[in-house]
Order: structure tokens, then C-alpha cells, then sequence
């Protein structure tokens, strides 16, 4: 069966079986790897990508899903060359160690950002409460969120890299 989704901009006709997970087919079949296998019980948030604008754990979210709706996965935040601001915003206040769960922060915190570019503390904890790091590098995720949140244009925050790799 075909699924027609349009992914980081780029429209993809994917075949495969309708109960495929999300991650399974960006890693396996479209080579995207930011998004991480965690828990894969939709529990840790390593797997997180943003659906129309919402950030979803992409390890139980079937192609059946995803009909007609855009994804965009930490690869259209920036790349290692050309970081988007969020990411830059990460490496200042190297809010990674094991870098496992990053990918999901940083895409869960984009989808707040494209709707509130300068959400509250309280906000920002809240919204990203789902995405665990075992690293315990929670102070400086949201250090780097909050410096981005608070700047003056969020919307350059993140301007789509669309193709580049993370
Ligand atoms: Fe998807 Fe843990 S791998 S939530
Ligand atoms: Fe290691 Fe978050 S940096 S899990």
C-alpha cells in the first residue's frame, strides 16, 4: 500500500505496510537517523518528530496515520554545518552528553516554538515534559530553550534546512 506524505518538505511515496511505524521507515527506508529508537512504547521521547505542527513519539505513530500530512524531523532544523538557531542555542549551553535523546528535544521544542516563539518557563517545562534524559542534562535543555525563546525574532529560530543532514 502507498502512503503519501510529505516529509521535511520533500513529498515521499512510501510503500509499505500501513502499521509500519513512522521511525522505522525514516530510518530504515529514508535513511533520516536523528530521530532515535528509545523505549519504542511512545515513553521517552527519543523518537520524536513534529506532525502538522504537534510534536508525536514517531515509534507509534503507523504510516496509517500519516495520509496527506507533513513531518518534519530534526534534519530540517539545521545541520552540523549550518545549525538552525535552537541547535546552536544546544551547543552553547552543550546541552548534550550521551546525545541520545536531542533529537526529540530539539524537535519537541521547535513545535512550541512555531506556536508560541516565546513561551514562559513554565511553558517550556511543561511542553517538553515528556522527552526523558537519562543524562539528567534537563538545566541546560532548558537554558538553551529558554535563550532562544527569549530572542528577539523566534521565527529565525528555526528556518527549515530542508535536506540537510543533521
Ligand atoms: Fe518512541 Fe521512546 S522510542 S517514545
Ligand atoms: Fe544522554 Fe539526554 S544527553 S539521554
Amino acid at each position: 500500500m502507498t502512503t503519501r506524505v510529505t516529509i521535511n518538505g520533500k513529498p515521499q511515496a512510501l510503500q509499505a505496510d500501513p502499521a509500519t511505524p513512522l521511525l522505522y521507515v525514516l530510518r530504515n527506508e529514508l535513511q533520516l537517523n536523528g530521530a532515535k529508537y528509545g523505549c519504542g512504547m511512545g515513553q521517552c521521547g527519543a523518537c520524536t518528530v513534529i506532525l502538522d505542527g504537534k510534536p508525536v513519539f514517531s515509534c507509534i505513530t503507523p504510516l496509517a496515520a500519516l495520509e496527506g500530512r507533513a513531518v518534519r524531523t530534526v534534519e530540517d532544523l539545521g545541520s552540523a554545518d549550518k545549525p538552525g538557531r535552537l541547535q546552536a542555542a544546544f551547543i552553547k549551553h552543550q546541552a548534550a552528553q550521551c546525545g541520545y535523546c536531542i533529537a526529540g528535544m530539539l524537535t519537541r521544542a521547535q513545535a512550541l516554538l512555531d506556536r508560541h516563539p516565546h513561551p514562559t518557563d513554565r511553558q517550556i517545562v511543561r511542553h517538553m515534559e515528556p522527552n526523558l534524559c537519562r543524562c539528567g542534562t534537563h538545566h541546560r535543555i532548558l537554558a538553551a530553550i529558554r535563550e532562544v525563546a527569549q530572542g528577539p525574532a523566534a521565527g529565525a529560530a528555526h528556518a527549515p534546512a530542508t535536506g540537510a543532514a543533521a
